[in-house]
């Protein structure tokens, strides 16, 4: 009896150990998260998001993306038609840059913080207002986000094309391109009014 009244206090022992042993395992465990999270912070602290979307779409997106449909094109006017492609190794090269200027700015357009756009930005018919497309862009981040790297992995096919040097599967990865920007502005910018997704919208 009695030996069992010891096995049972050293296996108390033991329990109390374990339970001071896992207390002091989920104070670390809480100690570290509170770390990364001050870590995130300071990360997110550490990027001036104050320039808006629709700036880096004019400074950075737009430019971009017309020097890639620029450069496969079939133009005619008076003087004949003029079949264009990049021929030269400048031209492949300053076509690269483009690339990849548009699939590092989508990293830039996906970052947490960024306004829609200036305060003052007047909205045509169509358009949503600023403050409904920041709602949108809080609400549903993830749907952004996932726009924004559909961009990349499109743009990746027009990187791909110029490293192949081949204007015609370019041309097709321009097509892509155009549709990627264009399903991110239906639903953030312009959306169509049957989309169920922004239904919410109208109650606002
Ligand atoms: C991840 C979403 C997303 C993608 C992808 C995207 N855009 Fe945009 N774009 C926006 C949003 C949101 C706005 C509206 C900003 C505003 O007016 O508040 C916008 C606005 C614009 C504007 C208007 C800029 C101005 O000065 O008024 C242009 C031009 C533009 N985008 C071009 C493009 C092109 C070209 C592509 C593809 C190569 C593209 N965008 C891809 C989200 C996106």
């Amino acid at each position: 009896m009695r030996r069992h009244l010891i096995t049972l206090a050293a296996s108390l022992g033991a329990i109390a150990a374990l339970g001071a042993c896992s207390e002091k395992a989920s104070e670390q465990a809480d100690a570290n998260q509170a770390e990364a999270v001050q870590g995130k912070a300071a990360q997110i602290a550490a990027f001036d998001t104050s320039t808006s979307i629709k700036e880096l779409m004019d400074s950075t997106v737009d430019p971009a993306a017309d020097a890639i449909w620029d450069s496969v094109a079939t133009v005619s006017d008076k003087n004949g038609v003029d079949r264009r492609q990049p021929r030269t190794e400048e031209d492949w090269k300053g076509l690269r840059r483009h690339a990849i200027t548009l699939i590092e700015a989508m990293n830039l357009v996906m970052m947490k913080g960024r306004h829609a756009a200036p305060a003052d930005t007047p909205r045509p018919p169509g358009e949503l207002s600023s403050a409904q497309i920041d709602g949108l862009l809080s609400s549903d981040h993830e749907t952004f986000v996932a726009f924004a790297q559909n961009m990349q992995n499109t743009t990746r096919l027009a990187l791909s094309a110029i490293d192949k040097r081949d204007p015609a599967a370019l041309f097709e990865a321009g097509s892509a391109i155009d549709s990627a920007c264009e399903s991110c502005h239906v639903t953030f910018w312009y959306p169509d009014g049957g989309d169920p997704r922004l239904q919410h919208l109208k109650k606002k």
